[in-house]
């Protein structure tokens, strides 16, 4: 079976988007120093038990990379109970149910502005614009400065590619430094923002999260500005490549872009399988507090783990016929989003973004097609698999 990965010659690393299994669940990497788990029930285990499988990895990492505060993802409870409860407070489902009007404006006028040349980069001219200027207009930030933050971005996740606990060169701490001095870019821009709400409070989420109260709580300047940095890191990447691995999955399975087209109440189902069968999270990470038996091994205390979701997610143990493409799965119980206390906050403005632009994009065009002769690139992260460029056809002739 010749699948996609094969077709665009994904990272070798991502062996189990080649229908390969691993040799077993859980395993010692000797040349990073840390712990791969590639299992289904292994991983749900590490993602539901927070107190053996700690999410601060900060203490894992070169001090030079440790942030002065450390973010939602990072931390564990009580103090992400706190956290999460105050957050939520200001990002909650209606907020992201509202912006349905907007996410299909902006998606039309984004397509408008794409050249009508029979063709479309589906990263530049959509899949990139949309979900930022979605997270940056929630927070209060203006769209138009995606230019000055997406650079930041890029350099960060261009820096933060290789890390190995055992390889500590120079090289790498200098590559870290790198990624901390883009990563200050980021947070001073956005301390300022919200010292300006502070001051003039407007009708924005930067708002919201400076006056959100939880018991007589109230998030620290440090606080707000970490979680609007997550968001919109977490807008720059992640229904990119949401957008673009579903267009792939569709394009591989002609009959399932038939069936998409024809019955649109699909396509909930159809992003639910795309991000089981070609997860952009691929890996993620937790530290064991303590001695554990998991998986077939014996992990000592202060391991890092690497939590291959992307690898679960095609588990036989798990889903029956595991390298299909079935959108039909009922029920589909992917890891892809995550699962337990740190379950992606942004699930539903992800599911509806996706949702929202693929029905127009089927709309608008009833070709479209992945080109031969122009095949998609995607990011060079081994953590992450998505597209960086993915040219389409988008006539026939
Ligand atoms: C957490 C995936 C979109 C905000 C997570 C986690 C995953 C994930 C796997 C769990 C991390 C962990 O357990 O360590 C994705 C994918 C997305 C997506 C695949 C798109 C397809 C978004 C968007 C936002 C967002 C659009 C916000 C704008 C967050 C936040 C967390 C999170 C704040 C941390 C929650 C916590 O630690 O309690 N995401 N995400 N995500 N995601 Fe997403």
């Amino acid at each position: 079976m010749t699948t996609i990965a094969d077709t665009w010659g994904l990272h070798e690393g991502h062996f189990w988007l080649r229908g390969r299994r691993p040799d077993q669940p859980v395993s010692f990497d000797a040349g990073t120093g840390m712990w791969n788990v590639y299992g289904y029930p292994e991983a749900l285990r590490i993602l539901g038990d927070p107190k053996t499988f700690s999410s601060d990895t900060s203490r894992m990492v070169p001090e030079i990379a440790r942030p002065a505060e450390r973010s939602l993802t990072q931390l564990d409870p009580p103090m992400h109970s706190k956290l999460r409860k105050l957050v939520s407070h200001a990002f909650t489902p209606k907020v992201v149910a509202d912006l349905e009007p907007r996410i299909a404006a902006l998606t039309n006028e984004l397509l408008d502005t794409a050249a009508d040349t029979g063709r479309l980069e589906l990263v530049a001219d959509l899949a990139y614009p949309l979900p930022v200027i979605v997270i940056a207009e929630l927070l209060g930030v203006p769209g138009s400065d995606r230019y000055l933050f997406k650079q930041w971005v890029d350099k960060m996740f261009e820096g933060s590619q290789r890390f190995s606990l055992v390889n500590r060169s120079e090289e790498q701490e200098r590559n870290l430094e790198f990624v901390m001095e883009q990563a200050k870019h980021l947070s001073d821009y956005l301390g300022e923002h919200a010292a300006e709400r502070r001051l003039r409070p407007r009708a924005d989420l930067l708002t919201q999260l400076v006056e959100a109260e939880v018991d007589g709580e109230r998030l620290s300047q440090a606080e707000v500005v970490n979680f609007a940095n997550i968001l919109l890191i977490a807008g720059h990447i992640t229904t990119t490549m949401l957008l673009g691995n579903t267009v792939l999955c569709l394009d591989a399975q002609p009959e399932q872009l038939a069936r998409a087209r024809a019955d649109r109440s699909t396509l909930p189902a159809v992003i639910e399988e795309s991000l089981r069968f070609f997860s952009p999270f691929a890996a993620l990470s937790r530290v064991t507090n303590v001695d554990v038996e998991f998986g077939g091994q014996q992990v000592p205390a202060d391991q890092l783990l690497m939590v291959w979701i992307a690898a679960a997610n095609r588990d036989p143990r798990q889903f029956a016929d595991p390298d299909v493409f079935d959108p039909s799965r009922d029920p589909n119980p992917h890891l892809g989003l995550g699962r337990g206390i740190h379950f992606c906050l942004g699930a539903p403005l992800a599911r509806l973004e996706g949702k929202v632009a693929l029905d127009i994009l089927l709309d608008r065009f009833p070709h479209l097609r992945t080109d031969p002769d122009e095949p998609p690139l995607f990011l060079p992260s081994p953590n992450m698999t998505g597209v960086r460029k993915l040219p389409l056809l988008t006539s026939a002739g």
